[in-house]
């Protein structure tokens, strides 16, 4: 490992893609979980506590080397009464801590959201809906890291808020941060309709991004879209592939007969 990451802090450590990251990397790191609900994983000491409450979450960040924030209402269409609390003052609060604690490095969950308002653009528009008239897959333009932001909700101006926050606290305390835009992660495991042929990424890809993120070197501040090597995506991969060597294993399109 040159990365020299080995204490990994989770926030958000009951949810979903937290479980898939302690089932993949549990032998690589030493994990310790934070979440406002109650410990899933009996085998990652918890700080249980509200990432919104800076005094109640501060001491889980001591001694940390590296930290993946996933803790978030983690709702497309979750309200501003909850996403200012839980996705806004939580996320500036993380990278407060981080920025105290002498953390070097965050792994942020962004969102495809940050930027959804392309998706309602031809030609990405019609492949959400499975209309591949006069399309091939392998001229689709893809929307990368360079795009204007363009949220579609409240759920994607936080995350938008996120990236922000993270860039600041790159430029301004040189911390490391990868921003990582994560298309469609979910508990079956495969994508369940049309739109996710395009925007699914498997348990195993989320996580290898996740552990590209956390020890590749150099790491200044950059955004990285989380999603498999699906035929119809429309999300760029060729970003990770070239800075962190990301590999995807799997594709949306071996499931479509099963959607
Ligand atoms: N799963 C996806 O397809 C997907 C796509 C894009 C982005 N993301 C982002 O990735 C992250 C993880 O997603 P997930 O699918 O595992 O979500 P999840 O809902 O399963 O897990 C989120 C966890 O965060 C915790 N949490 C919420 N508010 C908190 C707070 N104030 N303090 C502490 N913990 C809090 C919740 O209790 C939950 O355990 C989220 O930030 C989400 O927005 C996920």
């Amino acid at each position: 490992m040159t990365s020299g990451v080995r204490k990994v802090l989770v926030t958000g450590s009951g949810g979903l893609i937290a479980g898939a990251l302690v089932r993949g990397l549990g032998d690589r790191y030493d994990f310790t979980g934070q979440d406002i609900g109650p410990p899933n994983y009996p085998s990652v000491p918890t700080t249980v506590g509200d990432l919104s409450d800076m005094d109640g979450v501060r001491k889980a960040f001591d001694g940390i080397d590296a930290v993946v924030h996933l803790g978030a209402d983690s709702r497309q269409d979750a309200p501003w009464g909850s996403v200012l609390p839980n996705n806004l003052i939580a996320t500036r609060n993380v990278f407060e801590a981080c920025r105290d604690a002498g953390v070097k490095r965050v792994v942020y969950a962004s969102s495809n959201h940050a930027v959804g308002m392309h998706e309602l653009d031809e030609p990405y528009s019609r492949i959400r809906v499975g209309d591949y008239a006069r399309l091939d897959p392998e001229t689709v333009p893809q929307i990368d890291h360079t795009v204007q932001i363009r949220p579609d909700g409240q759920y994607g101006i936080s995350k938008a808020f996120g990236e922000a926050t993270g860039a600041y606290y790159a430029e301004n305390f040189g911390l490391q941060v990868a921003c990582l835009r994560i298309g469609t992660v979910n508990r079956a495991n495969r994508p369940m309709d049309v739109r996710q042929l395009a925007t699914w990424c498997s348990h195993r890809d989320i996580v290898q991004l996740i552990r590209l993120c956390l020890e590749h070197e150099p790491l200044g501040f950059d955004i990285f879209y989380g999603v498999s090597d699906n035929t119809w995506r429309f999300w760029d991969i060729d970003h990770a592939r070239d800075v962190l060597g990301y590999a995807p294993e799997d594709n949306g399109e071996d499931y479509r007969s099963s959607i």
